[in-house]
């Protein structure tokens, strides 16, 4: 009996590609030109969201390509990539599950609990934690309103002042621009709180925090960051309505002033990378742009939050041209991954970002940079695909931990240098 209910469950999986219920990742290799055309029409054609690259003009021979398969298309999708011989393995087999693992929680004891900077948070937990910590800490945490949403969600800026010394320079961090990266509003929140407990306790974060107010924007985009908690998991963009198309959203990391909207970004509102009407023209990106105009004579250190890859990129991102100050970027970038090597033995790979990734135009990075802010960086916290922008929350804090000695390194740099 028992050898024939075996035989039966090896007869149906053996059905292969079909039979797998729930959504899936998908790691796939084109090897050649027919290759590539076929997994790029795949992730226009079908209900897909590509997780890497972040658009199919990327993709590219021999490179591999992670791509979010929902259930049902998988087996037709799956099918295709076999009757062309094109190499590819399922990367995540059931992602409901650990969609599931990375909200748990949330609900059933969101606020309080010693492992809240451990999980993940809804947006509404968020601006509950917000008026929290300014509440808990009112001599050093103030929170500002810079401007609000698309949807009308107000864009708060939490401003950190552990010491009042005179003419105080600042840096400015901030997450989420980019709605499925979970991982990053969670950097944020776990920076705030390590800043607040370890102030005079921590060396390091003592000479930061008594050299320069800290700026953080915890979401960015909190309508994009909403909308993956209650509908889609995978969504990029912002919910911005366009005038001549139904597509919704555009990439705020494609609509700042730096050399908007040419090769890496697409002016078409349904792609993942559409860089918007013109520059700045939405209300995230102009929030941002008008706090960091108006305070560019403190701020020296810009920072944004992103994943997945483990990156630590500097300017340009716009053009394949070499920043001013390249070499020092590039000293601080690299003594920041060897310090997360050494600790931690993960990989980040640094670089200016054009030549390191792609071109990406329209970015905030390249943005502050050209403002004056000239230690301008994004960081892209773990993984390198594991799990990617799924990853559990049992590895939050060892994300958080490498990116906070990448913050610290950079920061105590920028002190020393200015
Ligand atoms: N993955 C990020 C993006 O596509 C990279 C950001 C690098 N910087 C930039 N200005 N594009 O937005
Ligand atoms: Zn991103």
């Amino acid at each position: 009996m028992k050898t024939l209910v075996l035989l039966f469950i090896v007869l149906t999986v053996d059905k292969g590609c079909c039979t797998e219920t729930g959504d899936q990742v998908l790691s796939i290799i084109p090897t050649t030109q027919e290759q590539v055309d076929i997994v790029r029409n795949v992730s226009t054609q079908y209900e897909t969201a590509l997780w890497q690259p972040v658009s199919p003009q990327y993709i590219k021979e021999e490179t591999t390509v992670h791509l979010f398969v929902p259930a049902n298309s998988s087996g037709v999708i799956r099918g295709l990539l076999h009757k062309h011989a094109i190499t590819h393995h399922v990367l995540l087999a059931n992602t409901n599950e650990l969609i599931e693992m990375q909200t748990m929680n949330d609900s059933s004891d969101p606020r309080s609990s010693s492992t809240f900077y451990e999980r993940y948070h809804s947006l509404e937990d968020i601006y509950y934690w917000i008026e929290r910590i300014t509440h808990d800490n009112p001599t050093t945490v103030k929170a500002i309103l810079i401007g609000s949403s698309t949807e009308k969600r107000p864009l708060y800026v939490l401003k950190l002042t552990l010491n009042n010394r005179p003419n105080k320079k600042a840096m400015w961090i901030d997450c989420g621009i980019h709605a499925r990266e979970w991982i990053a509003p969670a950097f944020c929140l776990w920076f705030v709180q390590y800043s607040l407990s370890y102030y005079n306790t921590n060396p390091d974060i003592t000479r930061i925090l008594d050299n320069m107010d800290v700026y953080v924007l915890p979401v960015m985009n909190p309508d994009g960051y909403e909308f993956t908690w209650t509908t889609n998991r995978m969504w990029r963009k912002n919910r911005s309505v366009s005038r001549n198309s139904n597509c919704i959203g555009v990439d705020l990391n494609r609509n700042f002033d730096a050399n908007w909207c040419t090769e890496g970004a697409s002016s078409d509102p349904c792609s993942e990378i559409y860089c918007g009407a013109f520059p700045e023209s939405e209300p995230e990106s102009e929030a941002v742009a008008n706090f960091l105009r108006n305070h560019k004579s403190s701020v020296q250190f810009y920072l944004s939050i992103h994943s997945y890859s483990q990156m630590l990129l500097f300017p340009y991102s716009c053009s394949l041209e070499e920043a001013e100050n390249h070499r020092d970027l590039l000293e601080m970038a690299q003594e920041a991954a060897q310090k997360i090597q050494r600790h931690y033995r993960n990989i980040y790979k640094y670089g200016a970002g054009g030549k390191t990734i792609y071109l990406a135009p329209g970015g905030s990075d390249d943005w502050a940079y050209n403002l004056g802010i000239k230690y301008s960086f994004t960081f892209e916290l773990q993984d390198r695909g594991s799990y990617g922008f799924l990853l559990p929350p049992s590895q939050i804090s060892r994300a958080c931990n490498e990116a906070l000695i990448a913050v610290k390194t950079i920061a105590l740099k920028v002190i020393e240098k200015t």
